[in-house]
């Protein structure tokens, strides 16, 4: 079993033993993919910057999804980008798409400094939320943001895509299974290098800048589903001249025995790669090219899987909006595979980091 029972909030998931075998298998993904929708759900972009686009070429994937509306600070952009994926409308204002009745779902994509003030303008009126990952600058955001889902009975959710990759799912059935033992330590890392640019997002605290929200999310996301909560944390920053952390390493103690070190930076590149030990032997998980994700099992030693998971279409951005839609179709509020309560633990746990390592964003109290 998986380390440690403390955890209440750690993610159940219900999946078959694994049928272990000596080859290695590749996954084609999305023909296989079932969606089950049932109705048809009016998407609108909040912010057309890149990671909108990336999302919007991947709903055109999707049956029930209806490309309807595109907004942006500025008209041009935001008809520019409805041309090229397909929306139906396009608005130079985020209040105007939010006022917009026939608004069924927005895809809130803009700096995490601007999250907690976005998504609060479309619960207000009504609309279905999926805001990009780090959910909000702090904790204090993330409850403001929750509270007024709740008061408005409207669904939220973070889009952490990893959550929904079947690659997250391979790893969990592997742990699942017993097959190499409880998982009693794990390394994972995101990195990539970008060069100093004070006003870059990356680097701008106003705008919600540094590795460990922007990257550094990842890491924490697999320990957590893997360990839990932890009991304590050792970190060690490094501050680019804007104050923002450029490169963060952590280690994290769980009450089960569970160690994790994890790092993010903007100062390497890295092969992206989270291991998980085991007693008898460990999980690699890396990406390894921009459409393929690879999981090897490995048991005393000996390469004995390698499962390699490949999208033929799209990013595997449209998993999490089959799933959001999926969600409103069970009349859900929240999502039954990443509960809010998965984002608040994170947010209080980079809250902590943070403040360990003197990383404070404008205005924060
Ligand atoms: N899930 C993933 O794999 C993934 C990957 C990359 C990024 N992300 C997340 O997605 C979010 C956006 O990242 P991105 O890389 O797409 O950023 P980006 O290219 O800079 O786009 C952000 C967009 O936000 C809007 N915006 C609103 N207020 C802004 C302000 N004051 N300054 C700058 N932009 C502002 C802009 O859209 P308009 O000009 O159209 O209004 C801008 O194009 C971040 O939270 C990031 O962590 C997720």
């Amino acid at each position: 079993m998986i380390l440690p029972p403390s955890s209440a909030s750690r993610i159940t998931l219900h999946v078959s033993p694994l049928p272990l075998r000596a080859s290695r298998i590749t996954h084609h993904l999305f023909p296989y993919l079932r969606f089950m929708t049932s109705r048809k759900y009016n998407w609108a972009i909040l912010g057309c910057g890149k990671i909108a686009g990336k999302f919007s070429s991947d709903l055109k994937l999707l049956p029930n999804a209806r490309l309807y509306a595109a907004a942006s600070r500025d008209i041009v952009k935001s008809e520019s980008f409805a041309s090229k994926y397909g929306f139906e409308k396009a608005y130079g204002s985020y209040e105007e798409m939010a006022n917009d009745p026939n608004v069924d779902i927005i895809y809130v994509a803009t700096p995490h400094s601007h999250h907690r003030d976005h998504a609060i303008l479309c619960l207000e009126r009504g609309k279905a939320v999926l805001v990009e990952k780090a959910f909000a600058l702090t904790t204090g955001e993330c409850n403001q943001m929750i509270d007024i889902a709740k008061r408005n009975k409207v669904f939220l959710m973070e889009a952490f895509w990893t959550r929904f990759q079947p690659s997250f799912q391979k790893v969990v059935e592997v742990l699942e299974s017993g097959y190499l033992g409880d998982a009693r330590m794990m390394r994972s890392e995101f990195c990539f290098f970008s060069p100093y640019i004070a006003e870059n997002r990356l680097y701008n605290l106003a705008l919600g800048g540094g590795s460990l929200l922007d990257i550094g999310v990842y890491p924490l996301f697999w320990a957590y589903q893997i360990f839990g909560k932890p009991s304590e944390i050792q970190t060690t920053v490094d501050l680019a001249p804007s104050g923002a952390d450029r490169s963060m390493a952590m280690t994290l103690k769980y009450p089960g025995g569970g160690i994790a070190q994890l790092a993010s930076s903007f100062a390497v590149c890295s092969d992206t790669q989270t291991e998980i030990w085991c007693e008898k032997g460990f999980i690699r998980v890396r990406k390894a090219d921009p459409q393929t994700v690879k999981v090897t099992v490995s048991k005393k030693e000996i390469l004995e899987e390698e499962f390699s998971f490949r999208f033929d279409k799209g990013f595997g951005l449209f998993l999490e909006a089959q799933h959001v839609m999926d969600c409103l179709d069970k009349g859900l509020l929240e999502s039954d595979l990443l509960p809010l309560s998965f984002t608040l633990d994170q947010m209080q746990l980079m809250d902590k980091i943070r403040a360990m390592t003197g990383v404070r964003y404008p205005g924060e109290i």
